[in-house]
């Protein structure tokens, strides 16, 4: 991407704002955010609260401890986002909720590279009101989960699926390469990295990996990650081999 063309932005419904950027303001997605790589727009949903308390949440219907977001004040939010977004608007519209879509990297690659950004809801408490959601849901909102447990909130999770996407946008890593060979990119889990010194607690570095011998190193590395993938993720490595296998 170069300078000129519109950043890559995010746009996040939450209660708690100053949540973002957070960790997201160091390291590599930091210092795209101060390039321009990158743009990101918090939203307080409780600047769309109607009654004079501002409050945005009530107790749930049935019974039952914890409170329940609002629909009109979620809605309201929602709608104030898309008016901006305007008709030209295609970025994806995610809700960040346990129940959601298990996020991989594929999807990750998708909202990153196929997309001009992201905007995404963060509920809180109890839940979002239900209606809401179907109402959303019937104009193509996504429920995304970053994994089987349980958040105080959609912010980390949210914070989660952007750091994912950001490193992957042209220009933030300076490496290509270092994205191409690493784990999940090929199906695999990532081979074993060293560094100096080349003993460390009685530990060698692998012999082949001072040898020079570039295509040996690549099968040692290939043979590693497909060892390390088979051990701790037969679910990963069976789909690894029904895509070789397709491509074979
Ligand atoms: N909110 C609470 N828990 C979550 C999870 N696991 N994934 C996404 N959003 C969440």
């Amino acid at each position: 991407m170069t300078r000129a063309s519109k950043p890559w932005s995010a746009t996040v419904l939450t209660l708690f704002p100053e949540m973002f950027p957070g960790p997201l303001g160091h390291s590599l997605s930091g210092k795209a955010l101060e390039e321009g790589l990158w743009s990101l727009d918090p939203v307080q949903i409780r600047d769309f609260a109607t009654d004079k308390h501002r409050s945005v949440d009530d107790t749930c219907f049935g019974g039952g401890a914890g409170m329940v977001l609002r629909p009109n004040v979620v809605d309201a939010a929602l709608e104030q986002v898309k008016l901006r977004e305007g008709s030209e608007g295609n970025r994806p519209l995610l809700y960040l909720t346990p129940r959601g879509k298990p996020l991989d990297q594929a999807m990750v690659r998708r909202y990153a590279l196929e997309s001009p950004g992201v905007i995404l809801l963060c509920g809180r408490y109890e839940g979002i009101d239900h209606r809401v959601m179907e109402h959303w849901e019937e104009q193509g909102m996504e429920e995304v989960s970053i994994g089987d447990y349980v958040l105080s909130g959609g912010e980390i999770a949210a914070l989660t699926l952007l750091d994912a996407c950001i490193r992957l946008l042209p220009g933030v890593i300076g490496k290509e390469e270092s994205l191409a060979n690493e784990s999940f990119e090929l199906g695999l889990l990532e081979y074993p990295q060293y560094t100096r010194p080349q003993v460390w607690k009685n530990k060698i570095v692998p012999e082949v990996l001072l040898s020079g011998d570039h295509q040996k190193i690549a099968a040692w590395r290939q043979k590693e990650a497909e060892r390390i993938t088979q051990i701790r993720r037969p679910d990963l490595w069976v789909r690894y081999l029904e895509q070789m296998g397709r491509k074979q």
